[in-house]
């Protein structure tokens, strides 16, 4: 895993929107796997900018959210559909029959979670996989303790993800339940961007990056593969 630490978040953000771009620019159809939450951000309004700036189009992209609440209402605004579609698919000229998140409202939920394997596999794998890290080391919601060859499925939401990601919830409460990329699946991608911001996330980026790979720092995983940038600002490297 190579490590880059930039001065800001903002440049963070500049050379991942960058990154995204360029391989948008070198296969229009290229396959991104998508995470969510307060660090993507700031990454996705520099995307959406720059993109714009270039003129670069997203019609061909094809793109799988990484992971999604179980149980939300379709419309709901605390959905990562939402999220997705606020930040990124209506602010540029994606083609929504590209863009795939798990369906959690169906009721055959394990079914769901084969046919998004499935449909990874038929377009060819994923090319470009964002990633943040939860607060006690997700990637996705593979919360710690999820096996380092686990696949897209249902997973309970650790009391830290629960705390953490709560606050971003309004007019229900947050599910106990989520469907998750695997671990193993995100492991395929064939390049990795693990981005990490802030002071709150120095803890475990120094656990990260000094510790050994194992299921309870989830994100240890990444370290087994051949293509993956950790990429931190100056306030996450802090501590290594
Ligand atoms: C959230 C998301 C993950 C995200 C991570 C970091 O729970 N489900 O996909 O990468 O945890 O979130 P944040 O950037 O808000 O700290």
């Amino acid at each position: 895993m190579e490590i880059k630490v930039f001065d800001s978040a903002v440049e963070v953000s500049q050379y991942v929107a960058q990154m995204i771009l360029e391989e948008v620019k070198r296969r229009s159809d290229s396959v991104l796997g998508l995470a969510t939450g307060r660090t993507m951000d700031a990454i996705y309004h520099q995307l959406v900018w720059t993109a714009q700036k270039n003129k670069v189009s997203f019609k061909d992209v094809r793109s799988f959210a990484v992971d999604e609440y179980v149980g939300l209402k379709a419309e709901s605004e605390n959905s990562y559909q939402h999220y997705l579609n606020f930040h990124l698919y209506q602010q540029l000229d994606f083609n929504r029959k590209n863009t795939h998140i798990m369906k959690t409202s169906m009721n055959r939920i394990d079914d769901t979670c084969f046919q998004y394997e499935e449909l990874i596999k038929k377009v060819g794998g994923i090319d470009l996989q964002l990633l943040g890290i939860g607060m006690n080391g997700h990637v996705g919601l593979n919360e710690p303790g999820s096996s380092l060859d686990s696949r897209t499925r249902v997973v309970a939401l650790s009391s830290t993800t629960l705390k953490s990601n709560k606050t971003l919830f309004y007019e229900e409460s947050i599910p106990n339940t989520a469907v998750t990329m695997g671990i193993g699946t995100i492991l395929e991608s064939k390049k990795c961007l693990l981005i990490a911001t802030g002071e709150t996330k120095s803890k475990i980026i120094q656990r990260l990056v000094n510790g050994d790979v194992c299921s309870q720092l989830p994100a240890s995983a990444l370290k087994t593969h051949k293509n993956c940038e950790l990429i931190l600002d100056r306030d996450a490297a802090k501590l290594i």
